[in-house]
């Protein structure tokens, strides 16, 4: 396989997620563009990333360029992008939540393109990554989610569904660590030190994680054969019910789908 030239435009918490993610694939040569330096300097070295503020640079010759600006920019910097690539050569992938493929379409029209959702854990390679794709021929899109696997695992969603899945994948991220640091709080109150808390809860959101993935188990399975009855974890269980958990949840997120 040859090597695939990748441009990732934006350096901020996403694009720089992605980049690590990127990088580690063995066939990608991965150039990270931002419009300012500093972003640059913060990123550092990166199993050969090179990292440039002249956008011509990033792209010209980029099989893949990875949009990651904020929303208001995507338009703005695919528009600069197009004068220097074409589409017999390149594929265009935005990583915005709120820009859509007509959009996209609108302002680099003869182009294969593609979003794509992924969360800040792209890093390490375990983000859970929303796809979908306009344009693309069968080979096109294989070759991408292939690559795209480098930062974890790939679920290809109707663009409808986007805003629905970026609740649970990317703000996920948020929630699981919200959750996390309650566990903290709870966990100085009852005697350990915060890093032991946090450490124990994460062990279990892991442990629970793996589970679920490995018997596909429904939640409420699991719930059941920790639960003895009368005993400690359901009396626990209960009196997070009694102050709202589960609604907590449902209303967070579907004022976060709202938003989007
Ligand atoms: N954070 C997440 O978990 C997440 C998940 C999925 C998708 N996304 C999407 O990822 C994108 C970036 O989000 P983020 O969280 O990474 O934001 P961020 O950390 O604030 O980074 C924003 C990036 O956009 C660049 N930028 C802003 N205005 C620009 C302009 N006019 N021209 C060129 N570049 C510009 C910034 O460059 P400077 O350094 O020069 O300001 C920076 O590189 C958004 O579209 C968001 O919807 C984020």
């Amino acid at each position: 396989m040859e090597t695939i030239k990748i441009a990732v435009l934006g350096a901020g918490n996403i694009g720089s997620a992605v980049t690590r993610g990127l990088a580690v694939h063995k066939h990608a040569s991965v150039t990270l563009w931002n419009r300012s330096q500093k972003r640059l300097d913060k990123f550092g070295n990166c199993n050969g990333t090179v990292t440039t503020c002249d956008l011509k640079a990033a792209v010209t010759g980029a099989k893949y360029i990875f949009i990651c600006v904020e929303g208001p920019a995507v338009i703005p910097v695919l528009d600069d992008c197009v004068r220097y690539v074409v589409p017999e050569e390149t594929i265009i992938v935005s990583c915005a939540a709120s820009v859509t493929l007509a959009q996209l379409r609108e302002a680099a029209p003869d182009f294969a393109i593609a979003r794509l959702l992924p969360n800040i854990a792209a890093a390490i390679g375990e983000s859970a990554n929303l796809f979908c794709s306009s344009l693309m021929t069968p080979e096109q899109e294989k070759e991408l989610i292939e690559l795209c696997k480098a930062s974890g695992p790939v679920l290809e969603l109707p663009e409808e569904q986007f805003a629905v899945g970026m609740v649970l994948s990317s703000c996920g991220i948020a929630y699981a660590a919200r959750y996390i640091r309650a566990c903290m709080s709870g966990g100085v109150a009852l005697g350990l030190t915060a890093s032991q808390a946090a450490r124990l809860a994460a062990e279990a959101l892991r442990g629970t994680a793996a589970l679920l993935e490995a018997d596909g188990a429904h939640p409420e399975q699991l719930i059941d054969s920790v639960c003895t009855p009368g005993g400690v974890t359901v009396a626990g269980l209960n009196a997070m019910e009694e102050r709202g958990f589960s609604p907590a949840i449902v209303h967070g997120m579907l004022t976060a789908a709202k938003k989007v």
